[in-house]
């Protein structure tokens, strides 16, 4: 038996390692191979174990992980970069979906010797795997387009009456445990119903503080679920996630200026349509203009936004950046921390595009640096650089850390059109005396502006 405990600990020791080095854009490949290593492993010996009673059913088992591995390659090969954080989303809500299906069955296995313990372990899995799932598909249909925003004024108070049933049946059943057969069904019915409530109100700016959020439930219900099991890495891969979920989203929720008890809440950060007011008129540039200034700048900062990743511009970016940089300019990257439409997406597509990692400048530092930039180019940005969220008390985003701009000496805005950011609100940066705006898609202005630097001595 101690082989299995050692290759337990193998596959614990493997999780932890793949987790931490998916903290660098530079290591994270690596990283993964070796969690899905851990993960494997786990799995076998988790199915060969001879503390596993086979009931003939390793046929359903394995009928079971090639539908899903077959599905799951399929469609994460077919993904586009930008349905990413979808992607995450549906997988992660399956993950709650498994410890469901774990917690229901085990529910039903209850008789009058079962603990005290064992029981609320239970239906604690239940009610967060229930939540995780259709919270996680209601938030893969928002960011796939296919769900609507829907609040009503009540929807807090409304949400709260379920989240309090759910717990008031917990309670309820795990005193009274063999009274009411149906009421593991009930608990689950409102744990689901909880979990469409809970995300469907949240719209706007607050979408990847819930998808870290439900992540993080998902581990803790997987967690709760290796528990009722005695599965060692089954605890310890659903603590990792359910950690690293809940510290990602303290720090979404620090970069979007949004209390964690708001979210929890629901309903809070609903996309705005605020500041419609006149802000003045805006002024156009041309490619040869914003190249000439480049060209003859000390310090260019890039500042990319869900627009490079819908233009795929992230090589194009890369090119410009080469020919400027072999003319003596100094570029940089600013990076916030939700930029585009997930985390870290602005760093994997500038990785993809061979950009150094020295090159992508954290919030912090970039801010620090903005005073010493003669030229900032905002590559399909918008609400990352509103400065609303500095100077606006009104406005829905005033207090979320933003790339500080108007520091710099120059602002040029690359977008299509004049139309608004996810949050849905005005941005009085297009409006300032500081910013120039050149019109078109990303990758073909930045193509114009290459094209014209690469002519200049
Ligand atoms: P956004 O505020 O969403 O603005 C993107 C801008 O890109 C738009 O104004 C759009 O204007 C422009 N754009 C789109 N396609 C373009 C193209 N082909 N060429 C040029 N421009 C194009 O982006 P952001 O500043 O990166 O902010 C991200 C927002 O998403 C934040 O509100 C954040 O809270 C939210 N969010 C973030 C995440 C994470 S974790 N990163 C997840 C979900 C939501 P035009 O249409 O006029 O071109």
């Amino acid at each position: 038996m101690q082989y299995i405990e050692l290759i337990y600990i193998v596959s614990t020791v493997l999780l932890i390692i793949g987790l931490r080095k998916l903290s660098s854009p530079s290591t994270a490949r690596n990283g993964n191979v070796l969690a899905a290593l851990g993960m494997g492993s786990a799995i076998l010996v988790a199915i060969f174990s001879p503390m596993t009673d086979d009931h003939g059913n390793l046929l359903y088992i394995f009928a079971g992980i090639l539908a899903g591995a077959v599905i799951g390659l399929i469609y994460s090969k077919k993904v586009e970069m930008t349905g990413i954080p979808e992607l995450v989303s549906i997988f992660n809500g399956f993950g709650g979906a498994c410890a469901v299906s774990i917690s229901i069955l085990e529910a039903y296995k209850f008789n009058s010797s079962s603990t005290l313990g064992l029981m609320t372990t239970t239906y604690m899995a239940l009610f967060i795997g229930g939540v995780a799932f259709t919270g996680s598909l209601i938030a893969y249909g928002k960011l796939a387009g296919k769900v609507k925003d829907w609040r009503s004024k009540v929807s807090s108070y409304f949400n709260l009456i379920w989240l309090m049933a759910c717990i008031g049946l917990i309670i309820f059943q795990v005193i009274n445990p063999m009274t009411y057969t149906f009421l593991p069904l009930v608990i689950l019915t409102v744990s689901l119903i909880y979990g469409l409530t809970f995300v469907w109100p949240i719209g706007g700016a607050d979408m990847p503080v819930v998808i870290s959020l439900l992540n993080a439930l998902t581990g803790i219900a997987a967690a709760l679920a290796g528990i009722v099991y005695g599965n060692m890495v089954m605890i310890l891969g659903g603590v990792l996630v359910g950690s690293s979920g809940a510290i990602l989203t303290v720090l979404m929720c620090k970069a979007m200026n949004r209390s964690l008890i708001n979210v929890v809440v629901g309903g809070f950060g609903a996309s705005s349509s605020a500041i419609s007011a006149d802000q003045g008129d805006i002024k156009e540039t041309t490619a040869n203009d914003t190249a000439i200034m480049m060209r003859y700048a000390q310090n260019v900062m890039v500042i990319p936004g869900y627009g490079m990743a819908v233009a795929q511009a992230q090589k194009a970016c890369k090119e410009l950046d080469k020919s400027l940089s072999s003319r003596g300019v100094n570029v940089n990257y600013a990076i916030h921390p939700v930029a585009g439409r997930m985390p870290g997406h602005m760093n994997v597509l500038l990785a993809e595009a061979d950009v150094p990692y020295s090159k992508l400048i954290d919030l912090d530092d970039a801010n620090g640096m903005l005073t010493d930039t003669d030229v900032c180019l905002v590559v399909g940005a918008n609400d990352v650089v509103n400065p609303s969220a500095l100077d606006d008390p009104g406005s829905p985003i005033y207090g979320m850390p933003v790339l500080e701009i108007l520091n710099s000496k120059n602002v040029v805005v690359l977008k299509r059109s004049m139309n608004k950011g996810y949050s849905g609100i005005e941005n009085p940066l297009f409006f300032h005396d500081k910013t120039k705006m050149l019109f078109g898609d990303a990758k073909d202005t930045i193509e114009s502006l290459n094209n014209e630097v690469k002519v200049m001595d």
